[in-house]
């Protein structure tokens, strides 16, 4: 397998690097003070077709491969990781699902307008359901043409922002995985309610909040896939996110192993630029090291999927290491930056407080790890 780019990759990359430099990153840290949507910045990345790259452009998208999609998101990330999680979670939780599990009908209503316009989530976890989604009580009746969800949802990433959302609930107690089901519900159906945001230790400018279902109607085919399909669905989908929050961590280390870079270079300490130090030095090789590696991961899982080939251990592979590989960087960072690193008037401590999340989210690295065991040692 080779690494090297072809020139359209290439291209999205240097469009992703300087609309994320130049328009993305003057508004992260004010963004994230406020803990304000980045409504901006996702107007930028909508303008590009960034917010829906890999659907096809029969359904208005950008038709690109997940290679592309991986190299924007480290480019968005790096400036912004809270515009970053904005952009996965539409492009490979919402659009993803829907276009390969929806009906022409469902992708015409709820996959068309968020490739420029609105924003979609996906809610599987629950306040006792995390890493264990297929415990969820959230629970969904069939009465006449309507379905009827009663339950709710947390940590929902865009919850706040999105219009349509894909939720999954059981359908079939006795079914265990096999009787969870997908649906589209819409910001408005009857029942529905969206909770207050969370307030959170980073990516504090990305929409978390609660879902909360009562006696929500919805008509009968606003059914995703098949009934009973529903865990297969989130699996498969989840696969996918794990190639793109890997690229949010890669973004968001690199940003932190260039800002130790600029400030080694800059700061002066007995009478010497701190990065003339050996002890600095390390550091920062480590880190350089660290993250060249977890792209080679991020790079071969999306080749994979690119090539229609199975990359579940792939894709658990690099979220697990380009998401610890995050965390060390941006410690380093900020341990490079000493004092002024704790403050507010370095980029530092955000890279530091974003980073964690990334191995929390879509998979904890203990799933991840659990996901890779499984793999690697296979049925005995
Ligand atoms: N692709 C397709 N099918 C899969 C699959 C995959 N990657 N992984 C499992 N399955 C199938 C299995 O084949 C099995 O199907 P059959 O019964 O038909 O054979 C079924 O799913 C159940 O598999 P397991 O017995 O392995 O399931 P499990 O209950 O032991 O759980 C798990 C497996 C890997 C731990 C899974 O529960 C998991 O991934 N947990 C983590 C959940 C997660 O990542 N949550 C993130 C929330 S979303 C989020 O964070 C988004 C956000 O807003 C940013």
């Amino acid at each position: 397998m080779t690494f090297r780019l072809n020139e359209d990759q290439l291209l999205i990359q240097e469009t992703a690097r300087d609309v994320a430099q130049e328009k993305i990153a003057p508004l992260a840290q004010g963004y994230d003070e406020r803990s304000e949507f980045p409504w901006q910045s996702v107007k930028y990345l909508q303008e590009l077709g960034f917010m829906a790259m890999m659907v096809d452009e029969d359904w208005g998208g950008s038709g690109l491969d997940t290679l592309s999609y991986s190299l924007a998101m480290e480019e968005v990330s790096k400036a912004c990781a809270s515009t970053g999680v904005t952009m996965s979670v539409n492009n490979s939780l919402y659009a993803y699902p829907v276009e390969t599990f929806g009906t022409n009908d469902q992708k015409e209503k709820f996959l068309r307008p968020v490739i420029s316009e609105k924003l979609g989530a996906f809610a599987l976890s629950e306040p006792d359901a995390g890493s264990d989604p297929a415990s969820m009580k959230t629970y969904a009746k069939k009465e006449g043409d309507e379905w009827v969800l009663n339950g709710s949802k947390m940590w929902i990433t865009n919850g706040g922002a999105a219009s349509y959302y894909v939720v999954f609930a059981v359908t079939d107690k006795e079914k265990g995985h096999h009787g969870i089901s997908a649906f589209i519900v819409e910001k408005g159906d009857p029942g529905f309610e969206i909770g207050p945001p969370e307030k959170k230790l980073g990516i504090r400018a990305s929409s978390t909040t609660p879902l909360s279902f009562d006696n929500c109607r919805i008509p009968i085919d606003r059914l995703l896939g098949s009934e009973g399909e529903g865990f297969k669905i989130a699996m498969k989908t989840l696969d996918g996110g794990r190639i793109g929050i890997a690229s949010q961590a890669l973004g968001i280390g690199k940003a932190a192993l260039e800002s130790a870079i600029k400030y080694s270079k800059e700061r002066v300490a007995f009478g010497r630029q701190i990065g003339k130090f050996q002890g600095i030095q390390w550091m920062i090789a480590n880190a350089a090291v660290e993250l060249d590696a977890a792209r080679e991961l991020i790079w071969r899982a999306a080749m994979l999927k690119d090539a229609g080939k199975r990359y579940v251990k792939e894709a658990a592979m690099a979220k697990l290491y380009a998401s610890e590989v995050a965390v060390r960087a941006a410690d380093m960072c900020v341990q490079v930056h000493g004092g002024a690193g704790y403050s507010n008037d370095f980029p530092a401590q955000r890279y530091w407080r974003d980073s964690k999340i990334t191995a929390i989210y879509e998979g904890t690295s203990e799933i991840l790890r659990l996901v890779i065991g499984r793999e690697v040692l296979g049925k005995f």
